[in-house]
């Protein structure tokens, strides 16, 4: 592999999920351990990265709109590199690179083990394109093509068992060179799954992201560990249908010394208890326990996303009997209507649904001892064929389950997917508006009585970092004088001020937002700690609180 170019700065940018977040982390670590450099500033960057998202149409939609006008700076800087990774660069394939040359690099979510190389080509190959003297206006649109991408006909599940998984050594690679040059960090993704099988019919994610494949707990178990070790408190366990995760030992498949993945089996959910449990199989509830215990200092360890029709009884009472495991779950129902539930190949009914929910409610909801059940989820309005009525159960759905919040989504049509292909995209997009925006007020107006039934209690709330209306108002002093930790310290009177308070803003366990004043020596103290806050007021979306530590 030919060396890093050091001296070009690297400029990497995320769209869409959380599964992306890590995606671009563990990226960022294995092409610094590299050598490059890493920079905020994209027109500084001599190599652009975005890292994308294809599930709506919107966020594509917003990578376009960045090539476009990098194609613009690009006839200005020919030895700019651009690369597209995830998954728009998986679904739309080299079709990207002949409508925009501006992209020197497409790699998909499942082959970004390879990044490095592809990278280390893309600027090899553009270097050379300038030493040879093309003139700028051909050399800007040229692409220095360097592609990885799984292509939906191999998915990886059907070579899995045969050969070595190198996605595993990406995530394996993060325990052995810890990626975030700054500051402290104190919380973290871990992926214990990639990939998806369910095949629900408006998704792109099992073509970008591929089959199912279940990481080997010992992997998951020691990432965690060194987590741990390295001061992270708050662990979200990532995967797309997380609660499905089990692995079977005595089919696991060993390839240089390192065992693999296991594929997805298509075991059909649904079961109250993992009728396989037992010795040779890690399940899901087990692996929770097993993290739980590895990994004392991680005081809270979650989970997203879930999916409904997987939960078993065992899993629920994992967390309930793991006091570090957070009592919070997103479990996307996407429709109350069992029609459309149906179209959507989503594999459950409506009362199916609130069954799970009932169930999870009795097994872990417990206000009285400080420690709600809270539930979020995902709706999509607009699917083809919703009729008022299917709305209206949805609507009845949402307001039944009660959601601390919901993700809204207006149906997109997706390439590629079943719904596409089938079914004929015909809510009008203005009843698609008011669809949405009737839930959104509906949620909102439950959110608003979900915030107010914790005003009284006290959590204890895992500080993140100073307010965004906090951020704003130093902003403010900034443009006055100087502002450091909440001290004004180049003010325009004649002598320095101090600012009273700051406002910090945390997470209960049950991921409701919470903002405490305190004082600014205490900030830097707090940061990434949990802390007993009682809270005192609410706005639909956060709880307002006080400090009740000593
Ligand atoms: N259109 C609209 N929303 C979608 N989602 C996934 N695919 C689509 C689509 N084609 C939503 C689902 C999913 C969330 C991540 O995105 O609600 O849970
Ligand atoms: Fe997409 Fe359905 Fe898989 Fe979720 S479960 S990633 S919505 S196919």
């Amino acid at each position: 592999m030919p060396p890093p170019m050091h001296d070009r700065a690297v400029y990497l940018e995320t769209f869409g999920c959380q599964m992306n977040e890590l995606d671009s982390e563990l990226v960022g670590g294995a092409l610094r351990s590299l050598g490059y450099r890493f920079t905020a500033d994209a027109q500084r960057a001599g190599v652009i990265l975005y890292n994308t998202c294809s599930v709506r149409e919107h966020a594509e939609q917003k990578v376009w709109s960045r090539l476009g006008e990098l194609a613009e700076r690009k006839r200005e800087d020919p030895s700019l590199v651009v690369g597209v990774l995830g998954c728009l660069a998986e679904r739309d394939g080299q079709a990207l690179i002949r409508r925009l040359p501006v992209v020197d690099l497409l790699c998909g979510p499942g082959e970004l083990d390879k990044l490095p190389h592809l990278l280390a080509n893309a600027i090899q190959a553009r270097e050379g394109l300038m030493a040879d003297g093309v003139e700028v206006e051909r050399a800007a649109a040229t692409s220095a093509r360097q592609v990885a991408l799984q292509g939906s006909a191999s998915r990886r599940s059907g070579t899995l068992a045969a050969a070595e998984d190198s996605l595993e050594r990406l995530d394996l690679s993060r325990s052995f060179s810890p990626v975030d040059g700054a500051g402290r960090r104190f919380s973290a993704y871990v992926r214990i799954t990639r990939g998806c099988n369910k095949f629900c019919a408006y998704c792109v994610v099992p073509f970008t992201r591929g089959a199912e494949v279940h990481r080997p707990p010992d992997h998951v178990v020691d990432e965690c560990r060194r987590l741990a070790d390295e001061g992270v408190v708050e662990i979200t366990l990532l995967g797309q249908t997380v609660n499905h995760y089990r692995f079977e030992h005595g089919s696991a498949v060993t390839v240089n010394g390192l065992t693999q993945p296991q594929k997805g089996r298509s075991y059909r959910g649904g079961h109250r208890r993992d009728p396989y449990s037992g010795a040779g199989v890690t399940t899901f509830a087990g692996l929770l326990a097993r993290i739980h215990d590895a990994a004392p200092s991680v005081e809270r360890l979650r989970f997203v996303t879930s999916y409904p029709r997987d939960f078993g009884d065992d899993a629920l009472e994992a967390v309930r009997d793991h006091p570090r495991i957070c009592r919070y779950l997103h479990v996307p129902p996407q429709s109350g209507s069992d029609r459309v539930l149906a179209a959507m190949n989503r594999g459950y009914t409506a009362s199916q649904y609130l069954e799970f929910i009932d169930r999870a409610r009795h097994v872990l909801d417990q206000p009285e001892r400080g420690r709600p059940l809270m539930l979020a989820g995902d709706f999509i309005v607009g699917f083809p064929g919703e009729t008022e009525d299917d709305f209206e159960a949805t609507a009845a759905l949402l307001e039944r389950v009660r959601f601390k919040n919901s993700f809204i989504f207006k149906y997109s049509p997706r390439p590629g997917t079943v719904a596409f292909d089938r079914l004929p995209d015909d809510v009008p997009d203005e009843t698609k508006r008011r669809r949405n925006s009737a839930l959104l007020d509906l949620q909102a107006r439950i959110s608003a009585q979900v915030s107010r039934a914790q005003v009284g209690a006290t959590f204890p709330v895992l500080i993140e970092g100073p307010s965004p209306r906090h951020v704003k108002t130093t902003a403010r002093r900034e443009a006055v004088g100087l502002t450091v930790g909440g001290l004004v310290i180049d003010g325009p009177g004649p002598t320095p001020q101090r600012s009273d308070s700051v406002q910090l803003a945390g997470r209960t366990e049950g991921d409701l937002i919470v903002f405490v004043d305190v004082a600014p020596d205490a900030v830097a103290g707090l940061i990434g700690r949990i802390v007993p806050v009682s809270i005192r007021s609410c706005t639909a979306l956060a709880l307002h609180g006080e400090p009740a530590w000593g």
